[in-house]
C-alpha cells in the first residue's frame, strides 16, 4: 500500500462525520446534543452507546469502547488504521494520491503492515499459481483430477468466478516464491509453507483442489484444500485442509463468499456450511449465498452479515450432528437483531444444498427456501425428535423445553402466536404451555433484576472513585483549547501529582504532543494507538467541562495545595513523635498551626 502524510488522518475526519458514519451500522436516536444507540461491539437491550456530534467521538458507557470515526471504522469492520483511514477516504471521495508520500509515516506500525501486504500479495500469486494449475489439468483428456471436477459439476465459469485450483504439491512453492522476492518470514507468514523441525520446507496443501478464500474486499486470505482420492473414504487423509489462521485471515470474521454475495442487492443471506454448498448456490443463481465452513457462527460474522441485511436463512447438513453448536450460533445471529430462518430439505436422501441442487434442481430448492421455517419452530421440532410424545415423561420433557424456548421471545403477540401453533401442532392444550411459559419469564425477569444490582455497583463504585475524576479534570483542562488554562495546568501540575496510573498516562502522553504540535489544532486520539488509552481519553472527552473551565482550575490547584499541606502535616506529626530537640520542635509547630489554618480556609 501506499504512505501517506499525516494531513489525510485529518482530512478523513473532518470529511466524514461520525454521526453519518455510524448511523450506516447502527440504529442512532438524537438524545440532546448526543445520539444514542445499541452498541455494535456487546451485547445490551438498552442503548449505552454514544455519538458525539460536536466533539466527533463515540464511547459505549456499557462495554467503555471509544474513539473517533477512524477507530469506529476500524473496529467494527476489523481493519487496520490505515485500511480504515483508506476506507472513509473512499467513503468521502478524497482523492488520497495527493497525500502519498515517499517515506514511511509511522514506521512501527508500517512493518507489519509490509507483512501484511507481502502475505495478501503471496495469496494472489499462488491463488493464481493452483487456478492454472487445475486448468492445465483440465486441457487434458483425462485425469483423476478433471474426473472428480466433472463429478462435482464444476463447470469452467465457476471455475474461474471464484478462482478454484489445484495444488500438485509436487512443483515446490516455497522455491517459486523465493523466486518473486518473498522474504521467508513473509511466506511462512502466510501458511502456505510449512518448515518442518529440519528446516525443510513442505507446501501445506498437497494433490487437493482449491478453494480460495476471500475477503469482502475481494483479497485471497486464505485457502481451502479438499482430498479427493480414495483415502478421503478410507479416513486416512482429512477431506479438507485450511489454511491457519494469521493476521490477515480469522476464521470467526470470515464468511466464504461474502464478497460476491454483497456484489447483489439482497433481501437476505443463506448461510450453508461447505465451501462446495455456496459455490452449488451461486452457481445455481442464488448469489446470495455464504458459507461458515463448519463452524459455529460468531458475532463477528453476525455483524458483518447485519451491514447488508438482517434476515439469514440457515441451511445447514441435514444430519443431526453438531446441532447444538449449530443453535447456539443461531442464538447469536437472534441477539444481534437478524431474522434467522432455518431450511428444511423436502428430501431425506440428501446430505447438504450442493446435492439437492445437484439432483432436485434449482426450482424445488427454491420452495424449501420459501417455507424455510422460523427458529422456533425448529428448536421445537429438534426437541421432539429426541422424545416420544405418547410416553407421559417425554410429553413433561418436551413441555419444558418448549416453554423454554418461548419465554426467550420478547414479544408476547409473537409468543401467543407459537402457543398456538405449537399446541395444535402436537395436539396438546395451550394452557399448560402458557403457565409454564410464564413461569419461564418471571424467573428471567429476577434474573434482570440481579443484572440491574451489578450496573448499580459499578455506578457507585464511579461516584466512590472522586479521586481518578479529579484527576481526570486536570487532562479534560489540558484538552479544552482555552490556551490560558492549559498554560496553568503546565505550569502547576506534574504527572507525579497524579495518581491514577491510566490518566497519569494520557497526562504524559499530551504533554508530549504539546512539545511538537498545537494540540489545539490536531486530532490527538488519531496519535492513540493504545486501545486502552483510547478508552481512558474518550471517557474523559466526555466530561463536559465546557464554562466550568476556570472554577475547575482553581479546584485543581487548590486540591494540589491542599495534598501538599496534607502531606507535610503528617510528615510534622511523626517527628513530632520522635524524639527531637526543643528548638526544632518549636518551630514545626509553629508550622503545623500555619497549615492547620491554612487548610481550614482551604476547605
Ligand atoms: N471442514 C473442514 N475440515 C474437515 C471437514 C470439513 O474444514 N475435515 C469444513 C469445510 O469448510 C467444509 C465444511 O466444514 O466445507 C462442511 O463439511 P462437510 O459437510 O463434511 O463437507 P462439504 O462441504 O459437504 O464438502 P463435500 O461436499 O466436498 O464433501
Ligand atoms: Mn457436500
Amino acid at each position: 500500500m501506499a504512505y501517506y502524510s499525516g494531513d489525510l488522518i485529518e482530512e478523513v475526519i473532518s470529511q466524514n462525520d461520525i454521526v453519518e458514519v455510524i448511523s450506516e451500522y447502527v440504529v442512532l436516536k438524537k438524545s440532546g446534543r448526543n445520539y444514542m444507540g445499541l452498541c455494535p461491539f456487546h451485547r445490551e437491550k438498552t442503548p449505552s452507546f454514544c455519538v458525539s456530534m460536536d466533539k466527533q467521538i463515540f464511547k459505549c458507557f456499557g462495554c467503555s469502547e471509544g474513539g473517533n470515526v477512524i477507530s469506529f471504522i476500524m473496529k467494527i469492520e476489523n481493519i487496520d488504521f490505515w485500511d480504515a483511514v483508506e476506507m472513509l477516504a473512499e467513503r468521502a471521495n478524497i482523492d488520497t494520491s495527493r497525500f502519498e508520500v515517499k517515506d514511511y509515516y509511522n514506521k512501527s506500525n508500517s512493518k507489519n503492515n509490509d507483512l501484511k501486504d507481502a502475505v495478501f500479495n503471496i495469496n494472489k500469486e499462488v491463488a493464481k499459481f493452483y487456478h492454472n494449475n487445475l486448468i492445465e489439468l483440465l486441457k487434458e483428456k483425462t485425469n483423476p483430477v478433471k474426473d472428480y471436477i466433472i463429478k462435482r459439476k464444476l463447470d469452467i465459469k465457476t471455475i474461474n468466478k471464484f478462482g478454484i485450483g489445484y495444488a500438485t504439491g509436487k512443483i515446490p512453492l516455497y522455491d517459486y516464491l523465493i523466486k518473486l522476492n518473498y522474504t521467508k518470514e513473509e511466506i511462512l507468514a502466510s501458511g502456505i509453507i510449512v518448515e518442518n523441525s529440519n528446516g525443510k520446507m513442505y507446501d501445506r496443501f498437497y494433490s487437493r483442489i482449491i478453494f480460495p478464500i476471500f475477503d469482502i474486499r475481494d483479497r485471497v486470505i486464505a485457502f481451502g484444500g479438499r482430498a479427493f482420492s480414495q483415502k478421503v473414504l478410507d479416513k486416512t487423509i482429512p477431506k479438507y485442509v485450511n489454511s491457519p489462521e494469521n493476521d490477515i485471515y480469522h476464521k470467526g470474521k470470515t464468511l466464504y463468499l461474502m464478497n460476491f454475495a454483497k456484489r447483489e442487492k439482497i433481501d437476505n443471506i443463506i448461510i450453508v456450511e461447505g465451501y462446495m454448498d455456496a459455490i452449488a448456490l451461486q452457481k445455481f443463481g442464488f448469489t446470495n449465498a455464504v458459507a461458515s465452513l463448519g463452524t459455529a457462527l460468531t458475532e463477528n460474522q453476525a455483524r458483518l452479515i447485519k451491514k447488508y441485511t438482517d434476515k439469514v436463512i440457515i441451511g445447514y447438513d441435514q444430519d443431526g450432528a453438531g446441532q447444538a453448536a449449530t443453535m447456539r450460533g443461531l442464538d447469536i445471529l437472534v441477539n444481534h437483531g437478524l431474522n434467522v430462518k432455518v431450511l428444511k430439505l423436502d428430501h431425506d436422501d440428501v446430505k447438504d444444498p450442493d446435492e439437492y441442487l445437484n439432483k432436485y434442481g434449482a426450482e424445488r430448492l427454491k420452495k424449501c427456501i420459501e417455507n424455510a421455517i422460523s427458529l422456533v419452530e425448529f428448536k421445537v421440532s429438534i426437541l421432539e425428535k429426541d422424545l416420544d410424545l405418547e410416553n407421559f415423561d417425554s410429553k413433561v420433557k418436551f413441555l419444558t423445553g418448549v416453554s423454554n424456548i418461548l419465554s426467550k421471545i420478547d414479544n408476547n403477540i409473537e409468543r401467543d402466536m407459537y402457543i398456538d401453533k405449537i399446541s395444535k401442532k402436537y395436539g396438546m392444550s395451550p394452557g399448560p404451555i402458557l403457565k409454564e411459559v410464564e413461569r419461564g419469564i418471571s424467573k428471567k425477569s429476577n434474573n434482570d433484576i440481579i443484572i440491574d444490582m451489578q450496573s448499580l455497583n459499578k455506578k457507585m463504585q464511579l461516584v466512590t472513585n472522586v479521586r481518578k475524576r479529579q484527576e481526570q479534570y486536570i487532562v479534560a483542562l489540558l484538552l479544552s483549547k482555552k490556551p490560558s488554562i492549559q498554560q496553568e495546568i503546565v505550569k502547576n501540575i506534574k504527572s507525579s501529582d497524579i495518581d491514577n496510573e491510566d490518566v497519569k498516562k494520557i497526562f504524559d502522553f499530551i504533554l508530549s504532543l504539546m512539545d511538537n504540535y498545537d494540540i489545539n489544532k490536531i486530532d490527538i486520539l488519531s496519535k492513540i494507538q493504545d486501545e486502552d488509552m483510547v478508552k481512558e481519553i474518550t471517557d474523559i472527552m466526555y466530561i463536559d467541562i465546557s464554562g466550568y473551565e476556570e472554577k475547575l482550575l482553581q479546584d485543581v490547584l487548590k486540591n494540589k495545595r491542599k495534598e501538599k499541606l496534607y502531606a507535610r502535616r503528617d510528615e510534622i506529626l511523626k517527628r513530632l513523635d520522635q524524639n527531637i530537640s526543643k528548638d526544632e520542635s518549636e518551630i514545626i509547630k509553629y508550622e503545623l498551626n500555619q497549615i492547620v489554618i491554612e487548610l481550614a480556609k482551604l476547605k
